[in-house]
């Protein structure tokens, strides 16, 4: 893989947000585009960083160098929070619908890349975190948008994380619901509790992907009635993570993973031609955000075709930050 990843892998969370991202190569020329309407916002382009890459301004303030319009920041809580020591990112490869096996070197082709997504969302202090969101939000160019996705124990942290994020500056808010979005009453409940909080700022949601078509249709009206403007998805598949014995690769309390790259396209892009359709037959109002394996200038057009408003990658911009400067041409 002849691609230089931004974010030591070897290192926490902490160490890569201190001291990263790592690039000194050349920055691209910005090209011209005819800029979109993004909830309000104008977008130069319709591409993006996908949440939890850009783990402070450094991170953004490069992402919108090399060409990447719409800036979603890591997760933050309303409250420090360590989250999982390393490894975090581990290379994989399938061994069936929901195992993988670590590798020990990266694969050979980027298109191929998957690894673990495995953090608990760390979260800097509220102090850091004002004070920082402000700084990556001073970072943008014209026709940028910086979204501050939040997470919590409860209702009220999604909340008061989201209050805090506002304050900080960001232009919309996205609620991660890794843990509950198959329901459609908790998913209903704390998105009208976030959007009346928010009063005028946006707010997306952000989920994983559906085994169930009707459940799906149902999650996707209530986020549209509780007050939702956008729906994001996927977040990564979870996944039994095993070593070359097929024992647990990080412990017996950490058997699963997040997966995200490659490995997820397939179901990321079948995601979101259902997610499109669902939005046009009940005619919702929810702009589409569409990610999971894109690692390659192509990928992005698979998941506009696929009816994605916005198509974002995460793993695709640690491993070759010049992805969107080649997709913009
Ligand atoms: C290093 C890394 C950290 C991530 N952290 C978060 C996070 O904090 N919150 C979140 O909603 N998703 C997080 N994700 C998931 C991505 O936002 C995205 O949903 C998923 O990785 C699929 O896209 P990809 O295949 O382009 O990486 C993370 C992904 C990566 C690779």
């Amino acid at each position: 893989m002849k691609t230089m990843p931004l974010y030591d892998i070897a290192r926490s969370v902490a160490e890569n947000a201190a001291k990263g991202p790592i690039f000194d190569e050349k920055i691209p020329e910005r090209t011209k585009h005819k800029p979109v309407d993004f909830l309000g916002f104008s977008l130069h382009s319709r591409i993006g960083v996908a949440a939890g890459p850009l783990l402070n301004a450094k991170w953004v303030s490069l992402a919108s160098q090399l060409g990447w319009d719409l800036l979603i920041y890591r997760t933050i809580r309303n409250r420090l929070h360590l989250g999982f020591p390393p490894p975090n990112i581990v290379y994989v490869e399938r061994m069936g619908d929901h195992r993988v096996k670590i590798l020990a070197e990266p694969p050979l082709s980027l298109a191929d890349c998957s690894v673990t997504v495995s953090f608990d969302s760390p979260s800097p202090s509220q102090l850091e975190l004002l004070e920082d969101i402000n700084k990556a939000k001073g970072a943008l160019q014209k026709g940028q948008v910086l979204v501050v996705p939040v997470v919590g124990d409860s209702v009220n942290d999604f909340v008061s994380a989201a209050l805090l994020a506002k304050e900080a500056g960001a232009h919309i808010i996205e609620a991660n619901y890794t843990s509950f979005y198959m329901s459609s009453d908790q998913v209903f409940e704390y998105t009208r509790k976030l959007s009346a909080a928010l009063g005028t700022v946006p707010l997306i949601v952000k989920v994983g992907h559906f085994a169930n078509h009707a459940q799906m249709e149902q999650i996707l009206i209530a986020a549209a009635k509780g007050g939702a403007q956008a729906l994001s998805g996927i977040l990564p598949v979870p996944m039994e993570v095993v070593n070359d014995k097929g024992q647990c690769a990080f412990g017996e309390k950490r058997k699963t993973a997040g997966i995200a790259g490659g490995t997820i396209r397939p179901t990321a892009l079948h995601f979101v031609r259902d997610a499109a359709r669902i939005i046009q037959k009940e005619k919702l109002e929810l702009t589409l955000l569409g990610c999971g394996g894109i690692l390659l200038p192509a990928h992005f057009d698979l998941f506009f075709e696929a009816g994605a408003d916005v198509a974002l990658s995460g793993t695709g911009f640690l491993w070759d930050p010049y992805l969107a400067s080649k997709y913009h041409g």
